[in-house]
């Protein structure tokens, strides 16, 4: 099982779409994905439509055992691919200061947990994507502390490199608690291709960043919206657009398949034609 957490300093700046996207990359693969909804907002909860289940997110942090998580954990309306973690809003309340150094393991005790019912048979993922809420606040730090997989996302605008920089350090703080936490790559989404002022900002993380400012950028396609109103996967929406954006997400989740521990369910050679297609 292969854990990412998906965060940003900012909100609105794509994390819920990349993790949708992502999910939608992995259904079209055949890579069998848990989203966990770690956002008290719960959009991917909302977008993934899953059955209404008796437990939800603070119920897994509150008490991480097998009987709660599976309760949690359901179906999507996607498919029998992906499967949700459903978020409750009631997890704003444990995202401020806790007097008593709070909960902040218990999501890594909880996927311990799923990790274990994987190894008997039990659940089928491969790839766990952790949607972190707007900030870096604790819940975003739990999914740190379980995750073994950063992946940052920015808009390509004049903050960009000062928020990828303060989420980077969040990580980079978090490694002390967890060592098998690695930054994935930064995610630059909703770029407009002709613009120059977007290719400047692009350049500039790439200054700064390097490779790991991912090779594709998500461009900015209103299928995105679409797409995410009618509770769908993007790869399904059909649009060029739609495309356009599935194509990218395609070459983002190898990538991350690629830097995991997580076997592909396909022969050798898929992977090629998978990035080949994407190109
Ligand atoms: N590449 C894109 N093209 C068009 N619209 C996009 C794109 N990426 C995101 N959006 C839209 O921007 C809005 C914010 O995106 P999203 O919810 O994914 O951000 P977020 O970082 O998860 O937000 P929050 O911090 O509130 O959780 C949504 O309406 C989404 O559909
Ligand atoms: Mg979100």
């Amino acid at each position: 099982m292969q854990t990412v957490a998906v965060l940003s300093l900012k909100g609105g700046v794509g994390k819920t779409t990349v993790v949708l996207g992502l999910a939608s990359a992995a259904m079209r693969r055949g890579v069998r994905t848990l989203v966990v909804d770690l956002d008290p907002q719960c959009n991917a909860t909302a977008a993934l439509e899953p059955e209404k289940t008796a437990k939800g997110l603070t119920d897994v942090l509150a008490d991480p055992s097998p009987e709660v998580l599976r309760a949690a954990v359901t179906s999507s309306s996607w498919g029998d691919e992906v499967d949700v973690l459903v978020g409750s809003e009631d997890a704003e309340d444990l995202n401020g200061h806790q007097p008593d150094g709070g909960h902040l393991s218990r999501l890594q005790d909880a996927l311990s947990e799923l990790d274990e019912l994987i190894a008997e048979g039990q659940l089928p993922y491969q790839l766990v994507l952790l949607d972190c809420p707007p900030s870096l606040g604790r819940l975003t730090r739990s999914a740190l502390v379980a995750a073994d997989r950063a992946l940052l996302v920015t808009e390509p605008t004049i903050f960009a490199v000062s928020g990828v920089q303060r989420a980077f350090e969040a990580v980079q703080a978090e490694r002390a608690n967890n060592p098998d936490l690695q930054p994935l790559g930064v995610v630059v989404n909703r770029v407009r291709p002709r613009s120059h002022e977007h290719q400047y900002r692009i350049d500039e993380l790439r200054d700064i960043f390097g490779p790991l400012v991912m090779p594709v950028a998500l461009p900015d396609r209103l299928a995105v919206q679409q797409a995410q109103g009618a509770c769908m996967p993007i790869h399904q929406w059909g649009t060029p657009g739609a495309r356009e954006v599935s194509l990218a997400f395609n070459l983002i989740l190898a990538r991350t398949l690629r830097s995991g521990r997580i076997r592909r369910p396909e022969p050798e050679d898929e992977e090629e034609d998978f990035v080949e297609e994407a190109e």
